[in-house]
């Protein structure tokens, strides 16, 4: 059956539960008519998400009102104000438990659907200045760390396999792999030096701005997998990494892109702190939908304990070996 989704456009919020702790997203609401929907669904009318976002959607309402961001300007300023070092809650939209069905047999738009505007983040100024300082803490709780290093011993190449190579994009201190796990090489790449050095699972670190820089600095075919923990968010030209990966991944080499419902908001692009966490995942799904060279994206939701902790999702895809 056909996934079509269906998005609504709540009168700002009004008569809508939203539990956001800052920019709340909730006035664009992703509805599939698929056997489980996310939310209510009076005056929804089921539509493609992408074709409606590529279309009448951005002509026919003001930008900054489609994007939610006239609905959430108290939750911009109160988390600016906050300053742009938390780590906070976005959208929190629960998407139940059909985020497995989401990228099933989507009707992708031919044009990849998003817009300039759509990568621009409200603070512009370098990253390299935003992460110029180390922080040495986790973004997502327990929980979620532990169902994301879970899921990683299932689909991951056995510890110590000769030849494995594993790239950590968007590294950190932590790259919550299993406990132990070795290659022969695995790679960071990230922003901050400090906190690379301090990753006891890599082998060796770049430190790079993929949104200055997004060519990876690695030979075509290198890579039995490449993970991205709650960071792909930040990426202001994902088409360009998304086809990057598929030229370092090896043939059948698979990527995992993790994320939650938190940010450093004012770093990550408008259209994912505009929308909700299911948006997030047809989000991610596209970057390899028109990325090209990879196998279908599928989601998967690991989320540990929904509603009492950090929710989890993985979109994750397999580069085609024929690519
Ligand atoms: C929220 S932290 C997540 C770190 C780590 N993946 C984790 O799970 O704890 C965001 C990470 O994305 C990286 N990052 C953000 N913007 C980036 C950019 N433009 N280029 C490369 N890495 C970036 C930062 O270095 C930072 O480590």
């Amino acid at each position: 059956m056909t996934n079509f989704i269906g998005l609504r456009l709540p009168l700002l919020c009004a008569g809508f539960s939203c539990s956001c702790s800052c920019s709340c997203s909730c006035s664009i609401t992703l509805l599939s008519t698929s056997s489980t929907s996310f939310s209510g669904t009076a005056t929804t009318r089921p539509i493609s998400l992408l074709k409606k976002w590529n279309k009448g959607l951005v002509k026919a309402y003001p930008r900054r009102m489609v994007l939610g961001i006239g609905a959430s300007f108290l939750g911009m300023a109160s988390s600016a104000f906050q300053g742009s070092n938390s780590f906070i809650a976005s959208a929190r939209i629960n998407p139940g438990p059909s985020v497995d069905q989401i990228l099933k047999n989507v009707e992708w738009p031919e044009q990849f659907p998003f817009k300039d505007e759509d990568f621009q983040r409200f603070d512009e100024s370098s990253d390299a200045l935003f992460y110029e300082a180390p922080r040495f803490v986790t973004h997502i709780d327990d929980p979620a760390i532990a169902a994301l290093t879970k899921y990683y011993s299932k689909v991951f190449p056995p510890s110590n396999t000769p030849g494995v190579s594993i790239l950590d994009m968007c590294s950190s201190w932590v790259s919550h792999f299993p406990p132990g796990y070795k290659q022969e090489r695995v790679v960071g790449l990230g922003m901050n030096e400090e906190e690379l050095k301090r990753n006891p699972v890599l082998t060796e670190y770049v430190v790079q701005d993929l949104n200055v820089n997004p060519k990876l600095p690695f030979e075509d075919n290198s890579f039995d997998a490449i993970t991205n923990v709650v960071s792909v968010d930040y990426l202001t030209k994902p088409l360009e990494v998304f086809k990057e990966m598929r030229r370092v991944l090896k043939p059948g080499g698979l990527a995992i892109m993790s994320f939650s419902n938190r940010c450093f908001w004012t770093k990550a692009i408008s259209i994912w702190t505009s929308t909700g966490d299911a948006d997030h995942v047809m989000i991610v799904g596209a970057y390899f939908h028109y990325a090209g060279g990879f196998e279908p994206p599928q989601a998967v939701d690991i989320s540990p304990n929904p509603g009492s902790s950090d929710p989890m999702y993985i979109v994750y895809s397999r580069k085609l070996s024929t690519a």
